[in-house]
């Protein structure tokens, strides 16, 4: 028997709470922030959704909204710069859960490894699996992310399918200045871009240019 009072509260439910393998599985990675209502959006269109994030209170919010709507959102705290982790914990996902067939990555360019790591482990699944990669507006400031150097990555891998997805500006009139989307806009954006499989995706009406 489970004792419930044995579970600490602010510790995002165990994955094991889910009995059925899924029959389709989304991973993203960095969503409860920007993305909190993408992993939402994603939980209504798949039977699992995997979301990674180092803090518990963020994913069991998340974890217990998707629950209230009858959506099934497996929190996964972990530091995607802890390579070591990172490797193990995707593993696991995969043995427990299966095949992942679309990931959501939002990850900070502080941590270039973990593109690697993951496309080195999606490339071992069963099937293939879509990846969109998303990259804020630091990018274009910082051009911390080369984007040849990471589609050359991944065309080392050919079981995961690599998308770019651009977070730009939105203009709602002609003579207003563009702005930054909302949150809204990109969770829109980010389920148009799956839905159109294209290569490259913008989300906005232009590009940010810091020029
Ligand atoms: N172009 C546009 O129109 C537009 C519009 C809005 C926002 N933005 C961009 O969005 C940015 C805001 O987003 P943000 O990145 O600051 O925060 P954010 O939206 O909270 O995204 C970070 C996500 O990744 C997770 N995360 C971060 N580091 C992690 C790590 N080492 N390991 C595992 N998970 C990690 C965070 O959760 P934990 O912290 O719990 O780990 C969170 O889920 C802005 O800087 C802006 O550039 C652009």
């Amino acid at each position: 028997m489970v004792d419930n009072d044995s579970v600490p509260q602010d510790q995002p439910p165990s994955s094991t709470d889910f009995s059925a393998k899924p029959q389709s599985h989304a991973l993203i990675i960095g969503g409860t922030g920007m993305l909190r209502e993408t992993s939402l959006a994603l939980a209504t269109r798949y039977d699992l959704v995997s979301v990674i994030a180092r803090n518990s209170n963020r994913l069991n919010d998340l974890w217990e909204e998707a629950l209230h709507a009858g959506l099934r959102i497996n929190p996964l705290q972990l530091d995607y710069k802890d390579e070591e982790h990172l490797a193990t914990c995707l593993q696991d996902l995969q043995t427990q859960f299966g095949p992942v067939k679309t990931v959501v990555a939002w990850i900070k360019s502080n941590a270039e490894e973990a593109n690697a790591i993951i496309a080195q482990h999606l490339n071992q699944q069963s099937i293939p699996v879509e990846y969109y990669d998303v990259l804020g507006s630091l990018h274009y400031k910082d051009f911390e992310v080369d984007e040849e150097e990471r589609e050359a990555l991944f065309a080392r891998y050919p079981q995961v399918h690599y998308h770019q997805v651009k977070l730009g500006l939105r203009q709602d009139d002609t003579d207003d200045e563009p702005r930054w989307l909302t949150y809204e806009e990109i969770t829109e954006g980010i389920v148009a871009a799956i839905d159109s499989r294209e290569d490259e995706f913008l989300i906005g009406d232009s590009e940010v240019s810091y020029f």
